[in-house]
């Protein structure tokens, strides 16, 4: 490319777009005006991922997004209608899966390969004896992201149920987007702290040790949340300034209260069968605790890229009959 490359003119074509020639060269170009204006950028320009995000808080108990497997293995815009609604509200079951072991992964495969970790290509949420993580107990789990220790967290993750007989072990989703957006309108010191200074995450067992440092809250570049870490199960110490400690311990503190809040609380017992996916960069997840002696509990998890999810939605609309 020259230095000096200029639009020697600029005219509109016959066919309504964009005609530019180029000098030195005196090369053409021409822009279609629909072209152009899917490109015209701006602050919200969101056309890499699709509508803004759909925020939503406890009233989606009753109204939680879903379709049947059936419909979606049928129907490719079935399929697609069901993967835009887990883009736009970060969370969707989906019914009526087979109940067989590891069709957690094949179930993965309607959007893209699982994302192994080091719990594996997939894991098995069962009380176990020795545990390498509170997921493998039967003690309730506050709401949390899996992962932040990682530098990027599993975008959505999968969890399948095979056995829930147990009495308890309800699981329990926060809309991490709203949330935010809570903490920065009831504590906007607290918000402004955890959108700025890092968090030590850490895991570790025989076989690793992941580290990493993050913002609690991540914004983009026109300053909207991004991406919500959250995890006191993986939080190492706080490395940062002595005086800086004590405000962002009550910082976190604040926004556990409002992830605690029961208006932004999301319940849903998983039945057997029922595939549960959601955004773990944007939705929080937790269970009520459950009895193991009363019957048997069993999910197996993996995880999927968003880079995957977004692909297929594109790939589908381009033979969707409906837009
Ligand atoms: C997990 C987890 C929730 C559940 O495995 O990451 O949080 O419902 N499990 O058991
Ligand atoms: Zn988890």
């Amino acid at each position: 490319m020259p230095a000096d490359l200029e639009a020697a003119s600029v005219s509109i074509s016959d066919a309504g777009g964009l005609r530019v020639e180029w000098q030195p060269g005196g090369h053409v170009s021409d822009y279609d005006a629909d072209w152009l204006r899917g490109h015209r950028g701006g602050a919200s320009d969101r056309s890499h991922c699709g509508p803004a995000p759909a925020m939503w808080g406890a009233e989606l108990s009753k109204a939680m997004p879903g379709a049947d497997y059936g419909d979606v293995t049928g129907s490719d815009d079935a399929l697609m209608t069901w993967l835009r609604l887990l883009r736009d509200f970060g969370v969707a079951v989906l019914r009526g899966t087979p109940r067989e072991p590891l069709s957690v992964l094949a179930l993965a495969g309607l959007i893209g390969p699982a994302r192994a970790t080091n719990f594996g290509e997939h894991f098995d949420v069962v009380s176990k004896p020795d545990p390498n993580s509170n997921a493998y107990t039967a003690l309730g789990l506050p709401c949390h992201t899996d992962l932040p220790n990682w530098e990027r967290p599993p975008d959505y993750q999968l969890l399948h149920c095979l056995e829930n007989d147990a009495e308890g072990g309800d699981s329990v989703l926060v809309d991490g987007f709203r949330a935010a957006d809570e903490l920065r309108r009831r504590e906007p010191a607290a918000y402004r702290l955890l959108t700025r200074f890092p968090i030590d995450f850490r895991f570790q067992d025989d076989e690793s040790d992941i580290r990493f440092r993050a913002p609690t809250v991540a914004l983009d570049e026109a300053g909207a949340v991004a991406e919500v870490r959250f995890n006191f199960a993986v939080m190492d110490a706080i490395s940062a300034p002595p005086e800086r400690v004590g405000a962002l311990c009550r910082a976190l503190r604040a926004f556990a209260v409002v992830i605690r809040d029961p208006a932004l609380e999301c319940h849903y017992r998983l039945n057997p069968g029922e595939l549960l996916i959601f955004d773990n960069r944007r939705v929080l997840h937790g269970r009520a605790a459950f009895d193991p002696s009363t019957g048997r509990r069993h999910l197996q998890g993996c995880y999927v890229d968003r880079d995957q999810l977004l692909s297929r939605i594109r790939v589908l609309e381009r033979s969707a009959s409906l837009q």
